[in-house]
């Protein structure tokens, strides 16, 4: 599997709280399958004001102790993006990490809504981004509660162009009965780009994927989880890895 959004990174965000548990992450990630991952941490303004160059160094020393671990998890870094205005300022999300580009070769950026709503304008937002050669990546629409009561409304912002990214864990229920049938739903209507693990904590959110992968496999067949898994993100990635 080609993991393109989990928390793996110690210490920048809410995902890995130190050195320790992170390697523990990677090291759980290689057992269930996952060779490569591109790392998004938060960039939220207020609550993680992570940018490329203070995150920078903690990439370096997390690769760093990879190697010295033998623990041979691929690693590049990306953000996950919180959704605000902002990114309209002065063309700020130039200087954002990117998970790596599309084959016609523009850039991909991984970005979230609030859970509580779809803002107004985000289709607005998302077709704007396009229009500056971006290709928008949505996280986990399934967990956002407008799209829980109404999930034709992910089908909306699928229809500006920006593609949609699934949680593993939502289709295997760890978000609860509601999630998970957004999740099903969005997935049977071939909604989602690509699924992800989206790991935060060795004791909940983790890297563990493999039970959910033979879920899907045995749902919807080898072949779409292959192409949801490995595949669809890996031709967004390859170049960054190669
Ligand atoms: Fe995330």
């Amino acid at each position: 599997m080609i993991d393109l959004h989990c928390h793996l990174l110690p210490g920048v965000d809410d995902g890995a709280r130190d050195m320790d548990e992170a390697l523990a992450l990677a090291k759980l990630a290689v057992e269930q399958g996952i060779t490569h991952s591109v790392l998004t941490p938060h960039i939220h303004l207020r609550h993680y004001p992570n940018t490329l160059e203070s995150l920078t160094p903690h990439y370096q020393n997390f690769k760093r102790t990879l190697r010295e671990r033998g623990i041979p998890l691929h690693i590049a870094l990306g953000a996950e993006v919180r959704m605000a205005p902002e990114l309209l300022l002065g063309n700020a999300w130039k200087a954002l990490p990117k998970l790596g580009k599309t084959p016609d070769g523009k850039p991909v950026l991984l970005l979230e809504m609030p859970y509580s709503h779809v803002p107004a304008g985000t289709d607005q937002l998302l077709r704007w981004l396009i229009g500056q050669g971006v290709q928008p990546v949505v996280a986990h629409p399934e967990r956002n509660r407008d799209v829980i009561a109404h999930p034709t409304l992910a089908l909306t912002l699928k229809g500006t162009g920006a593609w949609l990214q699934g949680t593993l864990s939502a289709l295997g229920g760890s978000f609860g009965e509601d999630i998970k049938r957004v999740a099903w739903e969005l997935l049977r209507k071939d909604a989602y780009h690509y699924l992800a693990s989206d790991a935060h904590r060795i004791d909940k959110r983790s890297t563990r994927v493999e039970h959910v992968l033979s879920l899907l496999a045995e749902q919807m067949g080898r072949e779409v989880v292959t192409a949801l898994t490995h595949d669809r993100p890996w031709a967004l990635v390859a170049s960054r890895f190669i």
